[in-house]
């Protein structure tokens, strides 16, 4: 089996999903490819172009955090967790290649887990397959994930975005116009999250919708009824960032992409200043792009603390040779498939 599963760029909506919010995202033509033969052994062997080991995972592995957490390589957790999670009947070897940068924010460690589904032979719905990848992931690696990542990738449609509202998992296509650039650069700034304060931001933001119920739902200014100053400003995040995934998505079918880039901006400043996931470096790299001609906005995409940078410009006003970092123009591409080996 030969499985292909992009990366995602989110365009607008970050920290709403496990919020029972919105966001806007993208499929990317980067990709992780996961070829797999099946054999008569009970074992998993893969190797990967991108890390030094290979991952060797028995198919009974159970779903345990503590144990998956201590498998060895450490890249070999998700697999254990995939394995874990999809069960393959049979094990087999393989290999797995990626064109993405790892933990920079762009979804790789959700490509590789619907890759890995899909090559063991996973059938079944697109969403019980984002949501037994998202439990691989947690059991895995400790990070409370929400569905973000795997759901803009498990579907996605060529020269569209996708609208997913997190409080049912509907998905709305909306066509991106042919007449912005989209650019994606990297700060350099490498984070996994579970080393950031990701977990942490995740439940302040419980703890608020234990007074105000899911945040994504909540009203502007719902924030006033509580008195903790740091919760006030998560909860002032997450709102009106909602807000916002709602009007981009308005601005870009209505081809308004001045409204489009200065709503990235806001995001941008709202992740910094009230959600606090931002880093000198992202700001910085924000701060330049925004003062490039014929760019219209741009903000960390993702989880934050480092990684990438997104940006929407006029066509060609950036170079993306010329920025002396890693920079990608990237279109809207098809979701996670597979196919027979040959
Ligand atoms: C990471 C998580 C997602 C989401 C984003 C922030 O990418 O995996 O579930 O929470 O951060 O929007």
């Amino acid at each position: 089996m030969l499985a292909r599963a992009p990366g995602r760029v989110n365009l607008i909506g970050d920290h709403t999903d496990y919020n029972e919010g919105v966001a806007l995202a993208m499929a990317l033509d980067m990709a992780t490819e996961v070829r797999f033969v099946p054999g008569p052994s009970r074992f998993v062997v893969l190797d990967s172009s991108a890390e030094t080991g290979p991952a060797r995972v028995s198919i009974d592995v159970p779903l345990d955090d503590v144990l998956l957490r201590s498998v060895r390589p450490p890249w070999a957790r998700y697999v254990a967790g995939v394995v874990a999670a999809v069960r393959p009947r049979r094990g087999g070897t393989g290999s797995v290649s990626s064109e993405l940068p790892i933990g920079a924010g762009l979804a790789s460690s959700a490509s590789l887990e619907i890759s890995l589904a899909l090559a063991f032979g996973w059938t079944g719905d697109p969403l019980e397959l984002a949501r037994a990848c998202q439990s691989a992931e947690l059991a895995a690696t400790g990070v409370p994930c929400g569905l973000l990542d795997q759901v803009s990738i498990i579907d996605a449609a060529k020269g569209h975005a996708t609208l997913i509202d997190f409080a049912d998992l509907s998905r709305t296509r909306v066509p991106l116009p042919v007449s912005v650039d989209v650019l994606v650069v990297d700060s350099g700034e490498r984070r996994s999250l579970d080393d950031t304060a990701y977990a942490e931001r995740r439940s302040e933001c419980e703890a608020a919708a234990r007074s105000l119920g899911p945040l994504g739902r909540s009203k502007p200014g719902s924030e006033r009824a509580l008195s903790d100053p740091v919760l006030r400003r998560r909860v002032r995040h997450v709102v009106s960032e909602c807000e916002r995934v709602r009007r981009f998505a308005r601005a870009v079918v209505c081809g308004d992409v001045e409204e489009a880039g200065t709503l990235m901006t806001a995001s941008h400043a709202s992740l910094a200043r009230d959600f606090e996931v931002s880093t000198p470096g992202l700001d910085a790299l924000v701060g330049e792009l925004t003062a490039t001609e014929g760019v219209l906005g741009a903000r960390l995409t993702g989880g934050g603390f480092g990684g990438c940078v997104v940006a929407l410009s006029r066509p060609g006003a950036v170079d993306p040779t010329k920025l002396g970092r890693p920079c990608w123009l990237v279109r809207p591409a098809d979701g996670a498939s597979r196919s027979e080996l040959v």
